[in-house]
């Protein structure tokens, strides 16, 4: 089973950004973190981090053919992108949302999200655990399918 993972604008940034809401973490770290979780699960992970929303959504679109599901943390764009809503929509493929923070306990832009309601599920608020939880749910859905 292969698995794409998606990190949106600024996650580049973990470890140095906000490392009160977002902790201390590099992006490096947790991709290396969610390598072992996937050798544990069986499945391979493949990574994609990008700040443009055009790169996001083709790199969406060219994941039909190539992965069984996504894990996404669309990051800002969560709040702003029907593109990305969209380019889901028409790939067809299982998508968990996760972000490290509570989105629902922050600011009142944060409370809209245009990917919720054509993911799979959503994960919020547990930190970096947030992938961890994504990729294993993601998993068990594919596995059950
Ligand atoms: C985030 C939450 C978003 O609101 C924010 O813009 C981010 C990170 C999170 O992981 O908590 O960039 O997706």
């Amino acid at each position: 089973m292969k698995i794409l993972i998606i990190h949106g604008p600024n996650l580049n940034m973990l470890g140095k950004r906000e490392p009160e809401i977002y902790g201390s973490t590099t992006l490096e770290e947790i991709d290396s973190a969610l390598v072992t979780k996937a050798k544990e699960l069986g499945v391979e992970v493949t990574f994609f981090q990008s700040n443009s929303e055009g790169e996001i959504v083709s790199t969406i679109q060219d994941a039909m053919s190539k992965f069984d599901g996504v894990v996404i943390n669309p990051g800002a764009y969560t709040h702003t992108s029907v593109a990305i809503r969209d380019a889901i929509l028409s790939s067809g493929l299982a998508v968990v949302e996760v972000h490290i923070s509570n989105v629902y306990k922050r600011e009142d832009f944060r409370q809209k999200s245009f990917v919720s309601g054509v993911a799979l599920g959503v994960i919020s608020g547990f930190g970096i655990n947030s992938y961890f939880l994504g990729l294993s749910g993601l998993v068990e859905h594919l596995s059950n399918q």
